[in-house]
Formats: C-alpha cells, structure tokens, sequence
C-alpha cells in the first residue's frame, strides 16, 4: 500500500508540474485530493488496518495529501505570474472601461398616444378595451346591421382569413374597433361607457393620410336618454384634454349602417394651418372620426331592445370611431401616416 501511495504521489506531481492552466490545475485538485478522489480511497482502506498500521498509513497519507495541495497552489502561483507577465508585455492594451452608456429605447408614438387616450377616458370614468384582432362576420357586420351581401360591407376594405368559417360566419381581420360594440353589450347591461383601442387593417392603397395597418379609438355609451348633444360634448372634452386647448372642428353629415343620425368630424389641418398639404389632400380639412347615434338593430341583436319595431326604445347610446394615428398626425404635424411603420429611427426618436 506504501508503493502504490508513493506510485500516485509521483503521478500526480508529474501531471500538476506540466499542468498548462487554472483549469486542469483544478481538475488534477479533484482527481486527487476531491471527495471522490484517489487519496480517499487509500484512507477508506485504513479503516481495516490495526491501530498502529492505521497511524503510520494516516500519516503518509496526510503528507502525500500536503504536498500535492502546496505543489497545485505554488503551480497557481507560476501561472498567474507568468500571466500577468505577458499582460505587461502587451504594448496597446488599454484595460480601461471605454464609456459605454446604454442607450435606451422609448415607447413608439402610437404606443404613448394609445396610452394618453387610455388615462383621459379612465379619468372620465369609462372602461377602456382592446378586443381581438382576428374577427367574425357576425360580430364585424351581421350585428351592426350590415347583413351578408349587403353594399355597406364594402365601406370597409377586408383582409378575409383562408379559414373554415364557424357559426358566426368566416374569420377576417378587423377593419375596425365597432366590431366590440356587440360584443361588449352581450356581456355587459346599460349603462355602459367603453373605449376600445385596438389595431385594424385595411386592404388599403396607402398615401399620406391612409395605412393598411391603423389604430382606432372607439368609444360607446348606452344609457337613458342619451343624446347627440352627450355624444358632442364627449368629443369636445377629449379632444380638448388631447391637446390641451379647443381645437377647429366641423361636423358633416354622413353615413354608417350602425348609426343613424350619422356623423363624420373632421380637424382643421393642424399640419398647415388649413392652407391645403398633401395630408389633408389640399382641403384644409383631415377628417379624424366617424360617429352617431347608435341603431335601434344594434341595440336589439345586443338584446337590449325587445324585438320588433312598435316598441319605444328604453336604451340609446352614440359611439364614435376615431382614428389614432391621425390624432397623432395632428398632435406632432406628421406629414405623412407612412412614416409610423417605415421603421426608420431617425422619425422615431424624434418622439
Ligand atoms: C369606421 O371605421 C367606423 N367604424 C367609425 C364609427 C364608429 C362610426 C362608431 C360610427 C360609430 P371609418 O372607416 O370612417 O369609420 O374610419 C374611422 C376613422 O379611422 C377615420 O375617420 C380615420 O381617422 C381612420 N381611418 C380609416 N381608415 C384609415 C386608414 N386607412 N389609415 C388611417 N386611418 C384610417
């Protein structure tokens, strides 16, 4: 037993002395001296000796024990000398921190004007939406009295889904947020005040003022008596909250198969001052919103109202559909929507 400790005792300085690195140096410390190293295994066989061979073994073992854990940290010791030797020798090597400041990103500008809208409608009281992306037909036009086949459908430029249509109708993505109208009032009983913001898309041809893909704000309210005059005074409170001063509005007739009497408003182009750009297609007017006063139909596939015409209605509400990226046109006097999605980051961290 003697021989074979001396054996390993040779073997392994032999190994530590031509070591190249910290790292096999660490490897050799477990070989040898590790809890499942080779020197335990001499002291495991110890146990069976008498007591005066275990004292003579016990012995042996703790010098070879010593002298291969000094050899391994003199070995350290040569290496890191050695190291930081070539170190100096490195003519150019600058070990200091260069100035690496982290630049951070920042929110998108439809991002902090989602989240803006979110805060005024909340402080106003009214819950605010988001809804999914990919909708139905039911919900998209049946229930906002645009049944199949209809012309109105037209109004909006859909992307349809190559998908099995389901109960309510074939899949699409949505070309706009009065998709939730329904949605929300099935689940929900009157009153209600509800914001929707929500992306939309648009098999679109796109220019200055129109995107394929868009954001819009859609709000509804369904109470008694419930007015366009409520409806007004809602938009002329956001708006001036938006941007923190009245701002030049017109109101004009208009169409939607989802509301009647029907509106659509538009801004006094803020780009240029209502002299006519490219934004406002020369006019000197962008419109922003669509809105009115919500059908009868609407409020009745809802459940709402009970079915048939005979019936005064108890509910009204008024809704609106905003478009957000042209709010945000407005704000910064963007000229161009397209410029939202180019990704260029010279437009974007000017925000
Ligand atoms: C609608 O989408 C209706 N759902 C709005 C509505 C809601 C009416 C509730 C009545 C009651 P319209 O297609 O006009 O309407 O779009 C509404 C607004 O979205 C527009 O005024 C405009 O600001 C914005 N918008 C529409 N299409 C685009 C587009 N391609 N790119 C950018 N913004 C758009």
């Amino acid at each position: 037993m003697k021989e074979s400790l001396e054996n390993l005792k040779n073997s392994a300085l032999q190994e530590i002395r031509t070591a190249g690195g910290f790292n096999s140096l660490e490897e050799l410390w477990r070989k040898y001296l590790g809890r499942n190293g080779q020197l335990r295994n001499f002291s495991i066989k110890i146990k069976d000796m008498t007591p005066q061979e275990k004292a003579e073994m016990g012995r042996l073992i703790n010098e070879v024990k010593n002298i291969l854990e000094s050899t391994i940290n003199n070995r350290k010791n040569d290496l890191s000398v050695a190291d930081s030797r070539q170190v100096d020798d490195l003519p150019d090597l600058n070990l200091n921190l260069t100035d690496q400041t982290i630049k951070l990103g920042h929110l998108h500008p439809h991002t902090q004007m989602k989240m803006r809208v979110a805060d005024i409608f909340h402080s106003m009281g009214w819950q605010v939406l988001e809804g999914p992306e990919v909708e139905n037909e039911h919900y998209h036009f049946d229930v906002l009295n645009i049944p199949a086949n209809h012309p109105a459908r037209d109004m909006w430029d859909t992307f349809w889904l190559n998908h099995q249509p389901s109960k309510n109708g074939r899949l699409l993505l949505r070309a706009h947020t009065s998709a939730m109208q329904v949605r929300v009032m099935e689940k929900q009983k009157p009153p209600l005040k509800v914001c929707v913001i929500g992306k939309c898309y648009r098999h679109e041809a796109t220019d200055a003022r129109h995107e394929h893909s868009l954001y819009q704000i859609e709000g509804f309210v369904v109470d008694k008596n419930v007015s366009v005059a409520n409806l007004l005074h809602t938009l002329k409170t956001f708006l001036h909250y938006l941007f923190g001063r009245d701002v030049e509005v017109r109101l004009r007739p208009s169409y939607f198969p989802f509301t009647e009497p029907s509106f659509e408003l538009d801004f006094s182009c803020l780009r240029c001052g209502g002299q006519g750009c490219p934004v406002c297609g020369q006019s000197g007017w962008v419109e922003m919103l669509g809105c009115g006063m919500i059908h009868p139909n609407v409020l009745r596939a809802a459940g709402y109202l009970p079915a048939g015409r005979q019936v005064q209605p108890q509910y009204t509400g008024f809704a609106f559909g905003i478009g957000l990226d042209r709010l945000v046109m407005m704000r910064h006097k963007v000229d161009d929507i397209r410029w939202f999605n180019g990704g260029d980051l010279r437009f974007l961290r000017q925000f």
